[in-house]
């Protein structure tokens, strides 16, 4: 019988800017043989995120540095085929960092156990993943939503504003979102019933948001950083939380980011601005994960999969997408 071929995509370079097809190599390798307490995983789908592109650079984050040369880390759902691992058997489906391959070889400790009763595979990856997950992690944990309150949201049609937007409306809240284009703002009103959108692309955030946001915002969930938390920031309430999820505006600037120029309002109005990382509540996800299945059951969260068909190699075309607000929803790789 022939041996599977594991496709990869490897760190070749570090970007400058946005990331380039030189950045990157394919690569193909035997898939190696497990050792004590590993499984052979067969990726279904890669999770395709903004943070790929801080995980390039020559910096330490909140997880190491890749090497160059590296298969380029990546979530991933997928089959267990080999297992020597007693948790773990042949036909079980995981999550975990498989990597952009068709392949993972990976101690079987680190890998959830993905139960298909809950969800489809793709959702571990999406709102029973790192998509809901981050956006009930931030808003929930550090936002502190009460009924009534206002909360704004930016990047609100991505994968994780969508989720942070429809958890407020079930905790009760107002909801606005500011979003890239009008076919997005519709989406996140019309479809996932935000009271409200703002379209950064056209028109001036400095009007808009009091205009949408005529009592101030109770809660700022930022993703994306630069102008959009600023023109926020001015409109925050006494005692308004400002949850730091990302900054996408920055994720490929080639000099350095001055910050906010509105950070004087956090003292004037006693408020608390606060960043986090969603492996921060690990130990919480399996209830978090279980809240949002019934959510998703009772049709009061979703979030549109965007996948992208073409295996591995599409990869660093499909990462460009995030950047250029290409992506509809939830971005990953079809792999098998
Ligand atoms: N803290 C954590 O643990 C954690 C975990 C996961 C993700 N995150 C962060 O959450 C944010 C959203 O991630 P996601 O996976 O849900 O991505 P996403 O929102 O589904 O996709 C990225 C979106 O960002 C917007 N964008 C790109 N460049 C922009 C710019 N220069 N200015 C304004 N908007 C821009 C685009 O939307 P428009 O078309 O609307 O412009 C694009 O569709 C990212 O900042 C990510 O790093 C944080």
């Amino acid at each position: 019988m022939n041996e599977p071929v594991n496709n990869q995509i490897r760190l070749a370079a570090r970007p400058v800017g946005l990331p380039k097809s030189s950045d990157w190599s394919l690569t193909q390798e035997p898939v190696r043989k497990p050792g004590a307490g590993e499984v052979v995983v067969k990726t279904h789908y890669i999770s395709v995120d903004p943070a790929m592109r801080g995980w390039m650079n020559d910096m330490d984050s909140y997880l190491p540095k890749l090497a160059l040369g590296d298969v380029m880390r990546a979530l991933t759902v997928g089959e267990v085929i080999e297992s020597h691992n007693d948790d773990l058997a042949v036909g079980d489906y995981v999550a975990g960092v498989g990597g952009v391959q068709d392949y993972a070889v990976v101690q079987g400790q680190e890998l959830m156990k993905i139960d298909l009763g809950l969800a489809p595979l793709q959702a571990y990856l999406n709102t029973l993943g790192i998509a809901g997950l981050t956006a009930y992690c931030g808003l929930v944990k550090l936002g502190e939503p009460k009924a009534g309150q206002t909360v704004l949201v930016s990047g609100a049609a991505g994968s994780v504003g969508a989720h942070v937007g429809q958890i407020a409306k079930i905790k009760g809240c107002r909801v606005i979102g500011i979003a890239g284009g009008k076919r997005k703002c519709d989406f996140i009103v019309d479809e996932l019933g935000f009271d409200g959108a703002i379209d950064y692309k056209s028109g001036n955030l400095f009007e808009s948001i009091p205009q949408l946001c005529p009592d101030g915002v109770d809660i700022f969930f930022d993703n994306v950083g630069g102008d959009i938390l600023n023109a926020a920031l001015v409109n925050i309430n006494h005692s308004a939380r400002v949850v730091l999820c990302g900054g996408i505006a920055n994720y490929n600037a080639t000099s350095p980011n001055p910050g906010p120029a509105a950070y004087g309002m956090l003292i004037i109005r006693s408020a608390r601005m606060e960043g986090y990382i969603y492996l921060d509540y690990q130990d919480e996800w399996p209830a978090m994960i279980k809240e949002m299945a019934a959510w998703m059951a009772d049709g009061k969260l979703e979030c549109p999969d965007d996948i992208v068909q073409g295996g591995v190699s599409v990869f660093p075309d499909t990462l460009l997408r995030l950047f250029s607000g290409d992506n509809f929803g939830k971005l990953m790789i079809k792999v098998t």
